[in-house]
C-alpha cells in the first residue's frame, strides 16, 4: 500500500475506520461550501464516501487521507483519473498543508506514470481552491455555467489542467 510522507504529512490510502474523523469535516457546512454535495448529515454518508474511497484505491485511483501529526485532517487525490479533489478540515486551514498534500498527491502521479495531465474544476467563488490551484502551477483552461447542481443551486466551474512538463520545471526552478 502506497504511504507517503512529506515534511509535516503522512498520506495513506482510507481505511474503514476513518470515516469518524472525515465525517467531522463531510458534516461541516464551512468546509463544504465548494464541495460537489450537500454537507453529510449522517455518519452512514461518509462510511459510504470512504468505502468508495477504498474501491477507488483498489482500482487504482490514488486517494490518500491526510494525517497531521497522528490526526486525520482531510483527503487529497484521485478518485478518479485525471481529476484531482481535497479537502482539510477548517481547523488546518491556512498554514500550507494543502499545498504540501496535493503537491505530493500529484508528485506521486507523475513519478508512477499513471497520468500526463492533472485536472480540477474549482467553483469561481472558492478563492482559497483556486489560490492553492495557481499556487502549484495549474492554469485555466475553460469555464462553464450550470455544471453542478447542489441542493437545487447551480453552480459554474472553472477548469484547471497542469502537466506533467509544467510540475517538472517548476519543482527544477524550486518554485
Ligand atoms: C482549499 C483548501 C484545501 C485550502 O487549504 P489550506 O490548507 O488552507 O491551503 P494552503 O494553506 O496550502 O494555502 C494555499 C494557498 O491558498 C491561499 N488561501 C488559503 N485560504 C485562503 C482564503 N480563504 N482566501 C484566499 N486565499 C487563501 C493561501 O494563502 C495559499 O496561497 P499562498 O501560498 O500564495 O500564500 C481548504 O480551504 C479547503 O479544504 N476548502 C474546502 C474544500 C474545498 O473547497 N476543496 C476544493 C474543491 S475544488
Amino acid at each position: 500500500m502506497t504511504q507517503i510522507r512529506t515534511e509535516r504529512l503522512l498520506l495513506r490510502h482510507a481505511r474503514p475506520e476513518d470515516a469518524e474523523p472525515l465525517h467531522a469535516i463531510f458534516s461541516d457546512p464551512v468546509a463544504m461550501r465548494w464541495w460537489s454535495s450537500l454537507p453529510h448529515e449522517r455518519l452512514n454518508q461518509t462510511r459510504a464516501w470512504v468505502e468508495g474511497m477504498i474501491a477507488g484505491n483498489v482500482a487504482g485511483a490514488p486517494d490518500f487521507v491526510i494525517e497531521w501529526n497522528g490526526r486525520v485532517i482531510g483527503k487529497a487525490g484521485f478518485w478518479k483519473l485525471p481529476d484531482v479533489g481535497y479537502i482539510l478540515h477548517p481547523d488546518a486551514w491556512g498554514r500550507g498543508l494543502a499545498a504540501e498534500a496535493v503537491g505530493a498527491a500529484i508528485d506521486h502521479v507523475f513519478a508512477e506514470r499513471l497520468t500526463d495531465i492533472v485536472t480540477a474544476d474549482v467553483d469561481p467563488e472558492n478563492t482559497a481552491s483556486i489560490r492553492l490551484l495557481e499556487r502549484l502551477g495549474f492554469v485555466r483552461t475553460g469555464f462553464a455555467e450550470r455544471t453542478w447542481n447542489i441542493g437545487g443551486e447551480w453552480k459554474d466551474s472553472l477548469y484547471y489542467a497542469l502537466d506533467r512538463v509544467a510540475w517538472a520545471s517548476r519543482l527544477s526552478s524550486g518554485s
